[in-house]
């Protein structure tokens, strides 16, 4: 491991109520008794509405927590059904993912996406940046422009770096069970990390608790962004404990 922290991201995506939280002792509960707790990050990342009532849950736990999008508006503003950086801020979060495919997919520019990162800095949460190619341009061989680009224009005029984490999340393999080779992973996550200088990259896609043997091995990874391994505890401890035995 190259870095002090191991990141292990939870996104809930559109799933989960209040009772969804209850379950959420028992990560507390391991976390608490592991070991190597001390070099890992634990970042839950619910629905909006339940970032207040999952932030109460895990006081005092160490594990943090993190929304899933804005509205790139930095005040209040008339804006119907949108909620900003700032009021995502105010509910506990401490983390935002931005960029993910799945807004890309509905219409997320880069250009947009770049106007919401510099909101979320602004209010001080942590931005968890997502990165990827699709299946297609994977096989025009384009991965490289394409991250190349989603990077310059994402992170445009953005001085505090350090609080920007990069997830590289192929659009093929979220969802899918699908993951890249160990040497592509490895080369990506090299050429991302060269463009941007000292961010923290972590995998996203189809990370669970069987193929964490293989993805543990990549030595230039700071951490998983996890979707649907992540609504089960045991399912989310069992990926954590994979990758310190
Ligand atoms: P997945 O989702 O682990 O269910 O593939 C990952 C993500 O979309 O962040």
């Amino acid at each position: 491991m190259t870095n002090k922290y191991m990141y292990f991201i939870a996104n809930w995506k559109m799933f989960g109520g209040l009772k969804s939280i209850n379950s959420l002792h028992k990560v507390v509960k391991f976390f608490k008794n592991f070991k190597k707790n001390k070099s890992i990050k634990i970042i839950y990342c619910p629905p909006s509405t339940l970032i207040r009532p999952m932030s109460k849950k895990l006081v005092n736990s160490k594990i943090e927590v993190g929304a899933q999008n804005c509205h790139e508006h930095e005040t209040f503003g008339a804006f119907t059904g949108s909620i900003n950086s700032m009021m995502l801020r105010s509910v506990g979060a401490k983390y935002i993912i931005l960029g993910h495919s799945e807004n890309r997919q509905s219409g997320e520019t880069d250009k947009l996406i770049n106007l919401k990162i510099k909101s979320a800095l602004k209010s001080g949460l942590k931005v968890i940046f997502c990165i990827g190619e699709t299946l297609k341009e994977k096989r025009k061989k384009i991965t490289k422009q394409v991250l190349n680009k989603q990077i310059n224009l994402g992170l445009n005029k953005i001085n505090n770096k350090n609080n920007v984490i990069v997830a590289y999340e192929p659009v093929w393999s979220i969802g899918t069970g699908l993951i890249p080779k160990n040497n592509e992973l490895y080369e990506i996550i090299n050429f991302i990390k060269k463009k941007t200088k000292k961010n923290k990259i972590l995998y996203g896609g189809s990370v669970n608790a069987k193929n964490i043997e293989q993805l543990k091995s990549i030595n230039n990874l700071d951490g998983y962004l996890i979707g649907g391994a992540s609504q089960d505890p045991k399912k989310f401890i069992d990926i954590i404990k994979k990758t310190y035995n």
